[in-house]
């Protein structure tokens, strides 16, 4: 698998250092509240994997399942819900976790319908965010790395649901994507 990167983007070990950093930042942050921690399926698995067992504060945990692009690999700027949160979200503190904030589409939808549904704040952590990239001005309260505007793959990121489960993050090679269509 890893054969099919061009480069190593972030290792597992530069990953997992930086996401100790943010979750300590997050338990600092919410240390007077319970948040509800939601994980934005299926990108952001891996990440709030990792990212929960440096929480040192009480939390739940739940899940929604968001698709934007198909398997294509250009946003098609409608979200599709593909599976709703479990619990209500009236009332509750929510951080969103994402494995990349892009276009902004997926958050700015997940945001405005917590926030319709009564939550009392809506925070957004990503593992990646890519700016130059962005069409709706979402600004992620917590951020692992800043990437450029590389087709990546690996820690959570797909090309064709492949390569999710590489625990690097890298950019994948050309051939792979432009000799399949
Ligand atoms: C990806 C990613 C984010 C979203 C970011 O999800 O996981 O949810 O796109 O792009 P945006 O900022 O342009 O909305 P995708 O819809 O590909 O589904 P996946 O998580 O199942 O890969």
């Amino acid at each position: 698998m890893l054969d099919d990167l061009e480069s190593v983007l972030y290792t597992s070990e530069q990953l997992q250092s930086r996401i100790g950093e943010v979750g300590a930042q997050i338990s600092r942050d919410y240390a007077q509240t319970h948040p509800l921690v939601i994980g934005v399926l299926k990108g952001a698995f891996v990440f709030l994997s990792d990212l929960v067992r440096h929480i040192d504060i009480p939390i739940e945990i739940d899940f929604i399942a968001t698709s934007s692009y198909g398997s294509s690999t250009q946003s098609s700027g409608a979200v599709r819900m593909l599976k709703d949160l479990d619990q209500p979200a009236e009332g509750r503190d929510i951080l969103l976790v994402e494995d990349i904030v892009d276009t902004g589409t997926t958050l700015n939808y997940l945001r405005d319908t917590l926030i319709r549904r009564g939550a009392r704040s809506v925070k957004i952590a990503s593992a990646f965010d890519k700016p130059s990239r962005r069409r709706i001005p979402i600004v992620p309260d917590y951020c692992c790395f800043t990437v450029p505007n590389a087709f990546l793959v690996g820690y959570g990121l797909d090309y064709a649901e492949r390569y999710r489960h590489l625990s690097c993050v890298g950019i994948l090679r050309p051939e792979i994507y432009t000799d399949e269509h």
